[in-house]
């Protein structure tokens, strides 16, 4: 970020880390629990074509692809992706080096489900509108986003990276064509426990791929 490149950093930490996980702030190995409560409160809207946004080492993808899910997973390094395939030998999971602001066409309105789980609060805010605008065209009709962040008041100092995102910054999903379904705000599990927005978005109407 102090170089002015704000996306070449997350390979140069994954480089760095030379396979050893607790180097990477965010890697614990683990699915996401906020994630498996979402699933259990939520049956049947978890299906089908999923894709996984920025998936770090894997951890959620491997989840939703126990589930019975098609999954596609993706990252903008290339060793996370690399480290993925290597944890995850046997994996049904398609990982893919992509970046979120520039994805493959004919990911465009081609999944039923759609997380976002912690990468846009480490996206610089000028990222964030088109990041947002890309994750929602990839969702397809009668699909779903669930956004997993750290949320925080307007009020409130946004601090060090990862930024918590303000309420209407959540909201610019809505100027994609997604309706807001579920706005969930709550304190997780974890020790500090965390300011949680989760937010589940719909795709109501057909759409046609752009
Ligand atoms: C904070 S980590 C979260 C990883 C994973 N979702 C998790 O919960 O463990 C953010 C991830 O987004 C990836 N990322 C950042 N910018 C990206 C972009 N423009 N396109 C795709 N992935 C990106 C990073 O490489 C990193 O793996």
């Amino acid at each position: 970020l102090a170089d002015g490149n704000a996306l070449g950093g997350f390979e140069a930490l994954y480089e760095r880390a030379g396979e050893d996980a607790s180097a990477i702030p965010w890697a614990d190995q683990a699915v996401n629990p906020n994630l498996v409560d979402w699933i259990n409160e939520n049956p049947g809207k978890v299906r089908g074509r999923v894709l996984v946004v920025g998936c770090g080492l894997g951890d959620d993808a491997e989840h939703l692809s126990q589930l019975g899910c098609e999954v596609t997973a993706f990252d903008i390094s290339e060793t996370a992706i690399r480290w993925c395939r290597s944890r995850f030998e046997r994996s049904d999971v398609r990982y893919e080096v992509a970046d979120l602001l520039a994805l493959p066409a004919d990911w465009s309105v081609g999944f039923d489900f759609v997380l976002e789980s912690y990468t846009l609060q480490v996206l610089p805010e000028a990222l964030q509108d088109r990041a947002i605008a890309s994750m929602a065209e990839c969702v397809a009709a009668k699909g779903t986003l669930l956004l997993i962040t750290r949320g925080r008041e307007p009020e409130e100092p946004e601090g060090a990276m990862p930024w918590p995102l303000t309420k209407s910054q959540c909201a610019q999903f809505t100027a994609h064509g997604l309706t807001e379904s579920r706005f969930e705000e709550y304190w997780d599990r974890e020790d500090p426990p965390v300011r949680r927005y989760r937010v589940e978005y719909r795709r109501a109407s057909d759409v046609a791929p752009v």
